[in-house]
């Protein structure tokens, strides 16, 4: 039995990781780090940094915590999971290395050539006049520049046009406008199709899907205006078949799985493959190592067997598919965002309403938002996520949509797209399944 649980992070993917930890079982206590105004309720926020290591290493031992899993991909590069390991504490999460499919973008595109796992055409720099010539060569609206480090969201660029290409270019490798992280750029091959996100369970050498999920990145309805972490989510994705999974999983996830054992990097934990659906087959736009934000918020919904023992498993190289099941229906999560998010949001304004949720379809995930004196304020940019269940992904829509507002859940300057969920409704894939 897992009594003690300690969930590093303190968005809206831990709270909803921490919720089904929390409803699955009776007596557990859950401690976040640092946790958020959600978090507060089922468990103990606890004053460590995500990248304090060592700090959350002495908190592991001190309070003798069953199971530490891990949120963000900070922490991940920080080491944490060899650290808990030499300590012998349980943690759910791919080591530093394993971890690179995600902090370094030419890792991951090497390893894929390598392992024949499809992907776009992709080629690595550190120079910026071979990058430069090379994008020229391809044609600046045929190409995505990428940051090969971690840049919290920030570093995937997609220019209309040369100057705006050069200056992307130029800032992040003579400016170092993103630091080490744009170093090095990746100058891929720019692909068109429904994107998805594939996340799966991982021992390390068995693989096990969960739904498939869609975020929705850009900030403003019909896919406009800036890049963000996520304003968005849905799951399970009505144009994605069994046989596309079937697809998916034989040739993107487990011959990961399989190419990062062999080369020495066993991988245990969530594989999140960011995919671009194209006409020739489902190819891998960038991995990450962690749940992904908000796709957790619907999937962790939709997830009807218990999650404690799956990651268990998957950290003792035990996994097998009976453990990972989902109920029937769709889940939506609808973020809602500061005002001047993702640029600078604007903090501490009150939050109304949620006492007005009385729909059980509904779970209000908490992310940027904190108790101060008995109120609710925001506390980052992605502020909630209104999060509802439904048997259709209409229905599912209905329920969080009609949860917002002056009526319901709002606070000054709240921002959220009001298209959620309908690019997955629409989309009709033209598919040659191998
Ligand atoms: N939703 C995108 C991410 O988690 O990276």
């Amino acid at each position: 039995m897992t009594e003690r649980i300690l969930v590093v992070g303190g968005g809206g993917r831990e709270h909803a990781i921490g919720w089904k930890l929390a409803h699955e079982t009776v007596g557990r206590k859950l401690y976040f780090a640092p946790g958020n105004g959600g978090t507060c309720v089922i468990g103990t926020n606890i004053d460590v940094g995500v990248t304090d290591v060592s700090g959350l290493v002495q908190f592991a031992s001190d309070k003798r915590i069953d199971l530490t899993v891990v949120g963000p991909e900070a922490p991940l590069e920080s080491g944490i999971v060899d650290t808990f390991a030499e300590e012998h504490l349980p943690i759910f999460g791919p080591t530093r290395s394993a971890a690179m499919l995600e902090t370094d973008k030419a890792f991951a595109v090497r390893f894929m050539e390598a392992h024949g796992i499809p992907h776009p055409d992709s080629v690595t720099f550190t120079d910026f006049d071979k990058a430069k010539t090379y994008m020229f060569r391809k044609g600046v609206r045929h190409i995505v520049i990428k940051a090969a480090g971690l840049a919290g969201g920030k570093g995937v660029f997609l220019p209309d046009d040369e100057p705006e290409a050069i200056k992307i270019l130029g800032g992040l490798m003579t400016h170092h406008t993103l630091g080490t992280a744009g170093e090095r750029v990746i100058i891929q091959e720019r692909l068109t199709g429904p994107e998805i996100s594939m996340l799966a369970f991982s021992d390390g050498t068995r693989v096990i899907p969960l739904l498939p999920a869609q975020d929705h990145k850009r900030l403003n309805d019909g896919d406009e205006g800036p890049m963000t972490g996520g304003v968005g989510a849905v799951a399970d994705v009505p144009f994605v078949t069994h046989e596309m999974i079937d697809q998916m999983y034989r040739t993107i996830l487990q011959p990961t799985v399989d190419g990062m054992r062999e080369e020495g990097h066993p991988y245990t934990g969530i594989l999140y493959a960011g995919l671009m659906m194209t006409k020739e087959g489902p190819k891998v736009l960038e991995y990450n190592a962690r749940f992904g934000d908000p796709e957790t918020q619907p999937l962790m919904m939709l997830m009807n067997t218990q999650l404690a023992p799956v990651l268990l498993s998957c950290i003792e190289g035990t996994l097998t598919e009976s453990q990972v099941g989902f109920t029937r229906g769709k889940a939506a999560c609808v973020v809602l965002a500061s005002e001047g998010y993702p640029e600078s949001p604007v903090l501490g304004r009150e939050i109304f309403g949620l006492d007005t949720v009385n729909d059980p379809h509904i779970t209000v995930f908490h992310a940027g938002t904190m108790v101060d004196d008995g109120k609710l304020l925001t506390h980052g940019g992605r502020v909630l996520g209104v999060t509802a269940w439904g048997k259709t992904l209409s229905d599912a829509l209905a329920h969080a949509y009609g949860a917002i507002g002056e009526k319901g859940i709002h606070f000054d300057g709240m921002q959220y797209r009001k298209d959620i969920g309908r690019t997955a409704q629409k989309t009709i894939l033209v598919w040659l399944p191998v």
